[in-house]
This record gives structure tokens, sequence and C-alpha cells, in this order.
């Protein structure tokens, strides 16, 4: 089995790091538009075009099936990837909300939700959450942490401002909708500031929970070959894989 992950930059290595501890896959080919990163700031027609332009550049590998490893291209173009994809193409907002109905019994129970300007703009996750029948949500753009992470910024006062200034209206939510793939980097941060037992929903999680319930996938692979594509600076891609998928790489 190969996988194709998709990503606006480097963010979607979180998921990858899920698929690698699971071994789901036999391969992975990443791409990441690092030269048009962020993709959260940009509208719809734009990523949608963005991704298709992506999903060509996977049609050279003989992939089984495409993760778009990022909640901004998950809210908006996975149509235009579906019609035009000749393998099957799984987003990450729908496994988060499944994954966020598994954990969370009481209907009643707060949720935040944090990602990108796009996603949060698209209301995608607002409303498959309320067909669950959770309707205490609050949803907050928090873009400011891609370019931190980016940054390879994981603690100190630059984040700690971003999240006083992100946070500071927010009461303790029961969980957390880590809404942009970049955001598992400062899980524990975030965590920390809201200083509670909150749930935390991560897309690679969630997809790894997807994939083996829905497509009947199943570790199986012992190791995993990984290859990494950037349309910028593929090094600086290749170095940052190395000290986060680290141990989970191969
Ligand atoms: N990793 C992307 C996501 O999950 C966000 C980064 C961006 O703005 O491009 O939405």
């Amino acid at each position: 089995m190969k996988v194709a992950v998709f990503d606006s930059g480097i963010g979607g290595l979180t998921v990858v790091k899920s698929l690698l501890e699971h071994k789901l896959f036999e391969e992975i080919i990443y791409f990441g538009d690092t030269a048009r990163v962020p993709y959260g700031i940009k509208d719809k027609n734009t990523i949608i075009r963005y991704s298709l332009e992506a999903l060509e550049f996977f049609k050279n590998f003989e992939v089984d099936i495409l993760i778009t490893a990022c909640n901004s291209v998950s809210a908006y173009a996975i149509p235009e990837l579906k019609q035009n994809a000749p393998f099957p193409v799984v987003g990450v907002i729908e496994p988060g909300v499944l994954a966020l109905e598994r954990k969370i019994n009481d209907k009643e129970a707060n949720i935040l939700i944090i990602g990108t300007n796009a996603t949060i703009k698209s209301q995608k996750y607002q409303k498959l959450l309320n067909q669950k029948g959770f309707f205490n949500l609050v949803s907050k753009p928090t873009g400011l942490f891609v370019p931190i992470v980016e940054e390879g910024i994981f603690e100190g006062e630059v984040l700690e401002a971003a999240m006083r200034h992100y946070f500071k209206d927010i009461n303790k939510p029961d969980a957390i909708i880590l809404g942009c793939t970049h955001f598992p980097l400062i899980a524990k941060n975030i965590k920390n500031y809201f200083q509670n037992d909150t749930t935390l929903i991560h897309s690679g999680e969630a997809i790894v929970e997807h994939l083996e319930k829905d497509f009947s996938l199943k570790k199986r692979f012992s190791k995993t070959s990984l290859k990494l594509f950037a349309s910028e600076n593929p090094e600086k891609l290749k170095v940052i894989a190395k000290v986060w998928l680290k141990p989970s790489i191969v």
C-alpha cells in the first residue's frame, strides 16, 4: 500500500508521524507546498487550485490513497480532489469529528475548535459537530501558530504571548480540536495553558483510526519508506522531518 500525503508545508508531518507509528503503509509519498505556505490565509478558489496542482504531482506515483494532511485543504478542496483523482481521497476534518464523538460522550461538553482562518471560516467542523449533536462550540482562528511552528518555536515567550492573545477570553474547554496539522507540535503548551484535563483531538491520530475502521487497514508493514518532496527547499523539509519524526522514521 502506497499513500500520498499532502500539506501546505511541514505541518502534515504530524500526520506522517502517526502513519509511521501505526505501520499502515509500505510507502509514504509526502508533498509539502512550502513555496506557497500558508494556505490558511488564502481564499477557497486558491486553495482548490493549489490542491489540484498537488494532485497532478501525485499522479506520477502509483498511490493507493491520498490523505490531505491539511485542514485548510480538507475544508475546501475535497469534492474537487475526489472528482479528479484516480484514487480515494481522505481529508482530516471528518475523521477528527468522528474521533471527538468517540472520545466525548457528553453532548453538552464545551468544545474549542482552533485552526487557520480558512478552516474556521469554512464552518466545516462546526456543521459536522452540530450534526452529531454538539452545540457548545467556540471556534477561534489561531493562524499565528502556523508561522510560530514553522519557525521551530515550541516554547517560550512568543508562543505564550500568542496563546494569551487568542485564548484570554475563552473558558476552559472540555475538548479542543486541533484543527490544523501544525498544532500537535504545540499541543502540550495548549493543554498546559488551560491547566485542565482537556481532551485533544489530533488529525493524525484521528485519520489512523478512520483508516483502520473504514478502510480496514491494519498494522502490517514492518518498515515504511518515506519519500519527501516540497515545492521549495526540500532539504529543509528533510532536516525537519528527521527531527520531528524521530524515532518513528526508518
Ligand atoms: N497545516 C495546515 C492545516 O492543517 C495549515 C497551514 C497553512 O495555513 O497552510 O490547515
